[in-house]
């Protein structure tokens, strides 16, 4: 596993307050290293972050490769992110925006290097269009990769039940599925090679920093429960690295 950048981020003060403060799931630059180690990034790659919510993965980009990032997201604010951007000296290489990935994306076709998104694929690609859609908007030889939560094995209708509580809030059964079934929709797209499709060695250590940076008693108290829950059974990071050809 890939985790020297990290592991120097974590031990940092000032960069783990940062964490503390804009984790928005399992730890956004531990995954973010762990899927870049797959293929090469260069200082002239145009890079689009999808997903990006609080720019955890667009600082990663921008801090281990000089990359030049597009860092997009649909509720995360773009102002706020361009703000952190600048107190941390990276707003020259950024360009934060709104973006919902459902829709036609505001770029030309070919135009990024990479497509890259780590905790937020799930919620938009788990259907036939969005991967090929992707494809469109990168160059040849350039790579599409994203890393997302997602289940050791598909739960269909026998969903365990410690974990139906947490399968009755919307879209949980649509966006957490089974590696298995990512790696049958992914198979269906054209025009890629993939290189990788399996689980992130991260994935204990991901969550583990991100439920101990959580208030009990605020919004992510459903995700400590539905971890608590869960207890190491079901869930895993799943990774797809894809070549454009
Ligand atoms: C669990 S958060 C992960 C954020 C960030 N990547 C991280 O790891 O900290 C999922 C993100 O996906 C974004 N998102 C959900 N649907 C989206 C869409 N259709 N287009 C773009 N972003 C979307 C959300 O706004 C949110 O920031």
């Amino acid at each position: 596993m890939s985790n020297t950048f990290s592991n120097k981020f974590v031990a940092d003060e000032k960069s783990f307050a940062l964490l503390q403060d804009t984790m928005w799931g399992p730890n956004g630059i531990r995954q973010a290293e762990e899927l870049a180690s797959h293929f090469t990034i260069t200082k002239d790659m145009k890079i689009l972050d999808l997903g990006c919510g609080m720019g955890l993965s667009s600082l990663y980009l921008v801090q281990a490769y000089d990359a030049d990032v597009f860092a997009t997201d649909l509720f995360a604010d773009p102002t706020e992110n361009y703000e952190r951007f600048r107190s941390l000296g990276v707003a020259d290489k950024i360009v934060p925006m709104i973006l919902d990935a459902t829709q036609p994306l505001p770029f030309a076709k070919h135009y990024f290097d990479v497509i890259f998104s780590v905790g937020a694929y799930n919620m938009f690609g788990d259907n036939e269009e969005m991967l090929p859609k992707l494809i469109s908007y990168v160059k040849k030889g350039g790579y599409i990769a994203v890393a997302f939560p997602g289940l050791k094995y598909e739960f269909g209708d026998n969903v365990p039940s410690e974990m139906q509580p947490f399968w009755e809030a919307p879209d949980v059964a649509r966006c957490v599925r089974g590696i298995e079934w990512w790696k049958n929709l992914f198979s269906k797209a054209e025009g890629i090679e993939i290189i990788t499709i399996g689980e992130m060695a991260c994935h204990d250590i991901a969550w583990e920093e991100y439920l101990a940076s959580i208030d009990p008693s605020g919004e992510g108290k459903w995700d400590l429960d539905m971890m608590a829950a869960e207890d190491g059974k079901y869930f895993n990071t799943i990774q797809l690295i894809a070549k454009v050809i």
